[in-house]
């Protein structure tokens, strides 16, 4: 029943054919967000686009963005309720959705090392596309600042999108625990849990494991585990970390075991090689 209801709203909006169709309430501002990069999300205004010409003279149609709509604007609720790109264009990383015979790029790719493929950034090519076409759109509307509002700061367009540096130290971290995918705001997946001898082979090209008391410092305690605050709770920690507790390998062996560190209060145990546990990567930067 309300779902019908809805249904009838949604027609009934679209039902004076004469008027142009309206971008629903709700939706006339989209924060473009596809991208787990450094320069965040770009604000989208529909407002800024519909009323504007095209360098023909006439008016922007919504079927300019929205190409695959059948006419230049939505004639029904059905096709309203089908105009997100990301319905076909999957994210980032993933292989691509084929429609009709025909692939629909990601919203980006990433690089065989894991860093995003900044030449493939579907969003960026689109929108700043369009701008570059119109008439002195190349000095005016494609400058960088027009989307990204903070500008393009140096470092934002180098390095791994996934891994940040711990504030005071020449230390790098991979945001995420290896077998998990860093979306921007939180790591997706499950952590692997693999054997000391395979860790290694979990970390990225430059990458590499931790010594003890380089996830002790993150902790912000002595090294051997004395008086550590759980990552959540410590401020070199959790900006980087957020609340993770997992037990992660480190490069001290001995014999037949090898150092595992707990992120939940810092304890360190000597555990047979061959066991499982979790893989944190880093790499020592320039500072
Ligand atoms: C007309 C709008 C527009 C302009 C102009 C524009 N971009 Fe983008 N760019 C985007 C959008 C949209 C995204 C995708 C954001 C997302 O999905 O998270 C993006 C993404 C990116 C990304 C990847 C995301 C990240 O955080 O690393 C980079 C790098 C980038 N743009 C660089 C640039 C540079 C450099 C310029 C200037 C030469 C520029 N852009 C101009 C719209 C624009
Ligand atoms: C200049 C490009 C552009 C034009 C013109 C445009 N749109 Fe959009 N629209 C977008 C983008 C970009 C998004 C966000 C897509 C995303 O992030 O998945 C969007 C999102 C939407 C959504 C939300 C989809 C969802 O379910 O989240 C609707 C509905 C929509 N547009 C309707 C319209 C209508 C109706 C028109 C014509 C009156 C129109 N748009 C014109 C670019 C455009
Ligand atoms: C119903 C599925 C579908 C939706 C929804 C959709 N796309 Fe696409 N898109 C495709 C397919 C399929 C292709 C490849 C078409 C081809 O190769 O001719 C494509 C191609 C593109 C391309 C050209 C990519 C290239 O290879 O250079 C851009 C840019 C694009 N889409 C942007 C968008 C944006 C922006 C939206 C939302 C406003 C959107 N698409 C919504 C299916 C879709
Ligand atoms: C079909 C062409 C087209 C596409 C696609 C397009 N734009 Fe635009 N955009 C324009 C035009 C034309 C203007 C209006 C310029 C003017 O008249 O001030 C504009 C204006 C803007 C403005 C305001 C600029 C200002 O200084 O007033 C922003 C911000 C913007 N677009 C962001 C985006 C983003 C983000 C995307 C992609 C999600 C996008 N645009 C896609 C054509 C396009």
């Amino acid at each position: 029943m309300l779902r019908a209801l809805r249904w009838l709203a949604l027609l009934w909006a679209l039902a004076p054919q004469a008027r142009a169709a309206e971008v629903p309430r709700g939706r006339e501002v989209i924060e473009v967000d596809h991208v787990p990069g450094k320069l965040g999300a770009v604000i989208f205004r529909h407002a800024d686009h519909g009323r504007r010409k095209r360098p023909d003279g006439t008016l922007i149609r919504c079927r300019d963005c929205h190409h695959t709509l059948a006419g230049d604007e939505p004639t029904s609720a059905a096709q309203l309720q089908a105009m997100r790109c990301t319905l076909c264009h999957v994210g980032l990383g993933e292989a691509p959705r084929v429609i009709g015979g025909k692939a629909a790029r990601p919203v980006a790719a990433l690089k065989p090392d894991g860093a995003i493929d900044h030449r493939s950034i579907l969003f960026h090519d689109y929108c700043r596309g369009c701008h570059q076409a119109q008439r002195g759109g190349e000095r005016l509307l494609a400058a960088c600042k027009v989307c990204h509002e903070k500008g393009i700061g140096s470092g934002v367009l180098h390095g791994r999108y996934d891994a940040e540096r711990q504030p005071g130290t020449a230390l790098s971290w991979l945001r995420c625990a290896a077998g998990q995918r860093w979306t921007g705001k939180r790591c997706d997946g499950a952590a692997a849990a693999v054997s000391w001898a395979e860790a290694p082979g979990h970390c990225p090209e430059g990458y590499r494991l931790p010594a003890p008391a380089e996830l002790h410092g993150l902790l912000g305690c002595a090294e051997g585990g004395r008086g550590c605050r759980p990552c959540a709770q410590s401020p070199a920690c959790a900006p980087l970390l957020g609340a993770d507790a997992g037990s992660y390998w480190t490069s001290a062996e001995q014999g037949e075991k090898a150092q595992v560190v707990r992120l939940a209060d810092g304890a360190a145990s000597l555990q047979p090689k061959g066991g499982a546990a979790a893989v944190r990567c880093l790499q020592e930067v320039r500072p």
